[in-house]
């Protein structure tokens, strides 16, 4: 079987390091246009289009501010003309106590939202008016088990931020397939990024890999073939679907 994304443009959000740079390698590899979007990274991004080649290229916009999508959106519109596939990868966890005032966790609450699940629905709106008229387009969403299994008590508006997603995926999934648009999510466990970094340094990785059914921590390298492959056209027919990848530490 083989993967080809040749002739397919993507745009991956928080392409610049973790897990959106790994998918953006992999995307690249398979032979597809690759849009990285950064938004403090602009270096690590230029280093990785430049790494990539074939056309790929760095845009910057800060998620948090709604404003920004379409703009994000337009610019690599009028960069590339054609898009053909969205990866929504781009996401923050705030840890935040619940002893905390009410206008800090509003605070934290709010700037998850906005740039887990507002940025990806503005995102996924754009695409969709695109992919429409194009006839057709793919959209993979990066979320987490968090969204299945539930956080920790610091960590409740990435929960809920992620399983938004869910909701809105499958809805797009339901309500755009005859227009060609096909939508899937991605649920990685622990992958060991930097935003699982400090939960490392503070539990240590035995602590995080005792989780796992599998004998290490899994790597954003781990992640990235199962997009290519949901992005390629090989799997459609299971539009609206979770593929869960956390070494079977929340079977469901
Ligand atoms: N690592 C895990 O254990 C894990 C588990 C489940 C799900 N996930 C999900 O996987 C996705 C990627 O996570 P990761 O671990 O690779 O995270 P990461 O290493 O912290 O990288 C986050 C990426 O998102 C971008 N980003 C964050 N805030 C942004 C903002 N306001 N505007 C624009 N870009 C922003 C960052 O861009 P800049 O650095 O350029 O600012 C960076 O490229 C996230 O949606 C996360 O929730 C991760």
């Amino acid at each position: 079987m083989e993967i080809s994304l040749a002739g397919q443009t993507a745009l991956v959000t928080g392409a610049s390091r973790g897990i959106g740079a790994a998918i953006a390698r992999r995307l690249g590899a398979s032979g597809a246009r690759v849009a990285i979007h950064y938004g403090q990274g602009r270096e690590a991004a230029e280093s990785l289009a430049r790494q990539i080649g074939q056309g790929a290229c760095a845009f910057g916009a800060d998620l948090a501010e709604p404003g920004a999508c379409a703009s994000l959106w337009a610019d690599v519109e009028s960069h590339y003309g054609a898009i053909h596939a969205l990866v929504n990868n781009a996401g923050i966890a705030v840890k935040s106590a619940l002893s905390a005032t009410t206008d800090a966790w509003l605070a934290d609450w709010n700037r998850t939202l906005a740039v887990n699940l507002t940025a990806t629905g503005l995102l996924s709106r754009a695409g969709l008016a695109h992919f429409q008229k194009q006839g057709g387009g793919r959209i993979v969403n990066i979320a987490s088990r968090a969204a299945f299994r539930g956080d920790q008590p610091d960590y409740l508006a990435y929960a809920a931020s992620k399983g938004g997603m869910i909701a809105l995926t499958r809805s797009i999934a339901r309500g755009f397939g005859k227009a060609g648009i096909k939508a899937f999510i991605v649920a990685p466990g622990f992958t060991r990024t930097e935003m699982a970094q400090a939960f490392i340094d503070q539990y240590g990785e035995d602590y995080a890999t005792s989780d796992i059914a599998l004998d290490r921590l899994t790597e954003p390298d781990d992640i990235a073939p199962t997009v290519a492959f949901l992005l390629s056209g090989l799997a459609d027919h299971a539009t609206g679907t979770t593929i869960d990848l956390n070494a079977a530490s929340y079977v469901r």
